[in-house]
């Protein structure tokens, strides 16, 4: 939620912040701002809207130059989108710029002080409180002796340490109260950022002669893959040549840890496709493929995971999952709930993360709570990882993000591999962490009743997925005509029983949040105890009806939707011919073992889903009100 970036180093800031902040844009976009320095002085540019309409426009006719800057792209949490609630904020001065991300709890108190010794506010943002707020501790540093009986005004104050700009920002942060990722210039030192985190993710990419600071290592991927995560209550000083990290409340440096990203700024780009959510659902057969890479043990027919931290015994005494997770990776864990329970009979639940975190639920000694995440930054699957540790259990993370802040406080866990998500909407992380949560169900399995010949039916299921999925994906055109049929519907139905509810719901939450058609996702038999209400010949329902052990059921669900005229569109299994008559549209997908259908199910919804929302001309990547990774509560 929000993306910052920062620059500092010999290039001229401005397109470089510009580029890394259209690379974040996924991450917010109610408005867009820089702030540079200029011959001492802080110049802002910001504008309400997307980026190239907004942001891009004023700078090309109203442009900055300097080589150190700060950069800001927003989704709203106080105050409406407007130019003046964009992002950088200035102090009382105009010497100091903040940009932030996350919220400030205590800001109306801190306002109500500030207010009283003067302070003149013009937006309805915390940011600008805190900016005020640095500011105002910046003053007491300036006045000479301030600094530990050492430093005069000016530029004198460069050469203590912690920086003056980094200790008026620590002091300031100290009374704060609230999650923040902050980047912050001052106009006195042309050659220095500032960068902290608490609870909103921040880096620092290193260059030479230059450095960077971050939200997301998308934004600078391209300029470097030489990354440092902050931790929490981390406070970074960059310089064009250094990079030294305090932590909150000392004055020694730390230790930093310099990390090499995964990807380069290539693997987040486009391409040739006109939506980043296209393209991510036409990686699928490949993510897939790199969920499973070297993670199948054929001769002993099970899993192996390089990072889980746990021995053979530790995993063979688990006798209770909990699941924390939010939207499509709560989907996924449900998917998970149902692998669990029939491949090892272990009673898994799956929780809400926002609930879970605030629940006080008692967990037995030996339950392994895992969390699932694409970001690996979700405030409310963050909180529920730290809760579940603070009680003293293991915790592991599937997680996409190298280095995101889950990834890194969890006990042990999963990467996804799957390269970066830019669309809001998730799509290829669902599949992988499905693939990654059918190979820990088969390992845990195995170490428990799961016979070998069972095991490896599953493993010849999940290694026959690729080339599947790839031969959906055949079908796109035949499902774009389909989508174009109901895209003016207000309504629909996603129904799907056993390990195909979740892949209802998943189908239901794509169709809803990029193109803003009510949908719901029902298992299939519950209709009749109350949203069979809603059927009529405008509203219509996709049934995911595998050809499996409980088809008859399903197909009976069926016929009770198409009693009352619905129409519906059914995702089969191929070679199901007596359905062609019973219902309005059929997409065919390969045959394969019933705990896998959801995984190539999830394709036809995540297209009907983005061709109906493209016919109904909304912007797929960048739906309305939302934005990807919500690390705010
Ligand atoms: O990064 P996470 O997997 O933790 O994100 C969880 C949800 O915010 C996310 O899945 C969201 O529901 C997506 N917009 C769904 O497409």
């Amino acid at each position: 939620m929000c993306g910052i970036v920062g620059y500092v180093g010999k290039q001229k800031a401005a397109p470089i912040l510009v580029d890394g902040l259209r690379r974040l844009e996924y991450r917010g976009y109610d408005s867009a701002g820089v702030a540079i320095i200029r011959d001492q002085a802080i110049l802002t540019r910001k504008k309400k809207g997307k980026i190239d309409e907004g942001l891009a426009r004023l700078l090309a006719t109203d442009g900055v130059e300097g080589t150190i800057g700060i950069g800001h792209t927003r989704w709203a949490t106080h105050g409406p989108p407007s130019d003046e609630n964009s992002h950088p904020h200035l102090d009382q001065s105009g010497h100091v710029a903040v940009v932030h991300n996350g919220v400030i709890e205590n800001y109306e108190r801190l306002k109500e002080r500030l207010v009283q010794k003067g302070h003149i506010f013009k937006s309805s943002t915390d940011t600008e409180v805190l900016a005020h707020l640095i500011g105002d501790h910046y003053e007491r540093i300036k006045l000479p002796g301030a600094v530990d009986g050492q430093a005069g005004p000016g530029k004198e104050l460069d050469s203590v340490l912690p920086h003056p700009l980094a200790q008026a920002v620590m002091n300031a942060l100290k009374e704060v109260i609230g999650a923040y990722g902050i980047g912050v210039i001052c106009a006195d030192f042309p050659g220095v950022i500032i960068g902290a985190r608490r609870g909103s993710p921040l880096i620092v990419g290193v260059g030479e002669g230059e450095n960077f600071l971050a939200s997301d290592a998308n934004a600078i991927a391209s300029h470097t893959r030489q990354v440092v995560y902050l931790n929490d209550y981390d406070v970074a000083t960059l310089t064009p040549d250094k990079l030294s990290v305090t932590r909150l409340g000392s004055d020694k440096p730390n230790n930093v840890q310099i990390s090499q990203l995964e990807y380069s700024g290539a693997d987040a780009e486009r391409g040739a496709y006109p939506h980043f959510m296209l393209k991510e659902i036409f990686e699928q057969p490949r993510t897939v493929e790199n969920a499973l890479r070297g993670r199948i043990e054929h001769d002993q027919a099970t899993a192996k995971f390089g990072g889980l931290n746990m021995t053979m015994a530790e995993l063979r005494a688990v006798d209770h999952i909990v699941i924390p997770a939010c939207g499509t990776s709560w989907h996924a864990a449900l998917i998970g709930e149902y692998l669990f329970e029939e491949f090892a009979h272990i009673p898994t639940e799956v929780e809400y993360a926002s609930e879970f975190r605030y629940r006080n639920a008692p967990i037995e000694k030996h339950t392994l709570v895992m969390v699932i995440t694409q970001s690996g930054e979700t405030a409310d699957t963050l909180a529920s990882l730290r809760e579940a540790k603070r009680k003293g259990h293991k915790v592991l993370a599937i997680c996409n993000v190298v280095g995101s802040t889950i990834a890194r406080e969890a006990d042990g866990g999963i990467y996804l591999h799957a390269g970066p998500e830019i669309g809001v909407a998730s799509t290829k992380a669902f599949t992988s962490q499905v693939t990654v949560l059918t190979l820990l169900a088969l390992l845990m399995g195995r170490i428990r009743m799961l016979a070998a010949n069972r095991g490896m039916q599953v493993i010849h299921a999940l290694e026959a997925l690729p080339q599947q999925l790839d031969s959906i994906l055949t079908q796109n055109e035949a499902i774009k005509r389909i989508a174009l049929k109901y895209a003016a519907a207000e309504d629909f139905f996603f129904l799907g029983r056993q390990y195909n509810f979740p892949a209802a719901l998943e189908g239901a939450l794509k169709l809803k949040e990029i193109s803003y058609i009510h949908a719901e996702g029902y298992p299939a038999a519950e209709m009749k105890h109350g949203p069979i209400a809603m059927i009529d010949e405008k509203t219509p329902t996709v049934v995911v009806i595998p050809s499996d052990s409980i088809y008859e059921k399903t197909f009976s669900n069926l016929q009770e939707i198409k009693a009352r005229k619905g129409p519906i569109i059914a995702i089969a299994t191929e070679g199901n011919e007596r359905i062609l008559k019973e219902v309005n549209d059929v997409i065919f997908v390969p045959e394969t073992l019933e705990p896998l259908f959801p995984l190539l199910a999830v394709l036809p919804l995540q297209l009907l889903a983005y061709h109906i929302a493209v016919a109904r001309g909304c912007d797929v990547d960048k739906p309305r009100n939302l934005a990807k990774s919500v690390t705010v509560e």
